[in-house]
């Protein structure tokens, strides 16, 4: 969406990013899916003052292997036959190589040969290369081995959506920052931003804005989802926006059966207590009722928050 309208109300959080990957830390940022890692990563990726960068978006290892080996082979940090391509592609500049040539290649080789090939060219760089990689969520344990060993010798830049315990040894080494939802007033904006640019039609803004902030949570994929849905109709009458929902939406607790069938139960007592002659029952029975009378006003205002 931030294509849409923008990297909204992150700047402070992208600036945060950009003085750690300055200082050469190996950065992680966490929040749940859809927060907007990715946004924030793509960002600060843009302004930070990187000499070498190498981008990962792929989940798979051998995927990943194979675009920081083209890319490294692209910022002139590896040669052909370091990583062990056929002899024919060798003195080939780099724009002629027929990468998927070149993806059977690598998948037929192990992910040991694979590392041996990537890591001394790495360690041989004087300015250590940034990695972004866009997730560390889940890795395997070969995969683990691998971002361990280039720890060393790179910069790595990444997302995770999950503590996983297996990844544990890699957060210990990086910075995480926390990317949080986003407050009611940025929502608003974004909101307002979509409306104007897709040119939405909505019979009462306001209504419609603060469903938006209660249904999302203040997740930005959350806030698209419906910004698209709604995008998808020619009109958003009251009734619309009453039925729309989120599932990263705050899920209210509804204690009122509860509160109810208590009420009853304290009530109850009294008239038992003066049926059965039992005074301390009638006498507590009313106390009870007068303490939940006042209590019900504040459980009802807590539940509500
Ligand atoms: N501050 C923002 N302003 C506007 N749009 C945003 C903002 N943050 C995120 N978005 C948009 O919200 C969507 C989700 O963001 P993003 O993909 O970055 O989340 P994520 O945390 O990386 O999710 P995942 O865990 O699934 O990878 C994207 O379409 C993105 O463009
Ligand atoms: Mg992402």
């Amino acid at each position: 969406m931030d294509n849409i309208v923008g990297l909204i109300g992150r700047d402070e959080l992208v600036a945060d990013l950009v003085a750690e990957i300055r200082k050469g830390k190996h950065v992680i940022l966490t929040g749940p899916v859809g927060i907007g890692k990715s946004a924030v990563l793509r960002e600060a990726l843009k302004r930070a003052p990187i000499n070498l960068l190498i981008k990962l978006d792929d989940y798979q290892a051998k995927g990943q292997f194979i675009e920081i080996a083209r890319q490294m082979l692209v910022l002139g940090l590896v040669s052909a036959k370091e990583l062990g391509l056929p002899v024919k592609f060798h003195n080939l500049p780099v724009a002629d190589i027929d990468w998927k040539e070149v993806k059977n290649q690598i998948n037929r080789m192990s992910m040991r040969d694979l590392t041996h090939a990537i890591i001394p060219a790495l360690a041989r760089v004087d300015t250590k290369p940034v990695i972004a990689v866009d997730d560390l969520t889940s890795l395997t344990p070969t995969q683990m081995a691998f971002w361990l060993a280039i720890f060393d010798h790179a910069q790595v830049i990444g997302c995770a959506s999950e503590k996983k315990a297996r990844v544990r040894k890699l957060w210990w080494k990086m910075k995480e920052i926390a990317v949080k939802p986003l407050p009611p007033d940025v929502i608003r904006k974004v909101v307002k931003k979509y409306i104007e640019t897709k040119g939405v039609l909505i019979e009462s803004p306001d209504l419609y804005i603060s469903h938006v902030v209660k249904q999302s949570g203040g997740i930005p994929q959350a806030i698209y989802d419906m910004l698209d849905e709604s995008g998808k109709e020619r009109i958003i009458d009251k009734r619309k926006v009453r039925e729309m929902r989120h599932e990263a939406g705050v899920s209210y607790l509804d204690f009122t059966p509860m509160v109810m069938i208590l009420g009853a139960l304290i009530v109850s007592m009294r008239y038992v207590g003066m049926g059965t002659g039992d005074k301390t029952l009638y006498i507590m029975g009313g106390m009870g009722a007068a303490l939940f009378l006042t209590f019900r006003f504040f459980i009802f205002k807590g539940v509500g928050r």
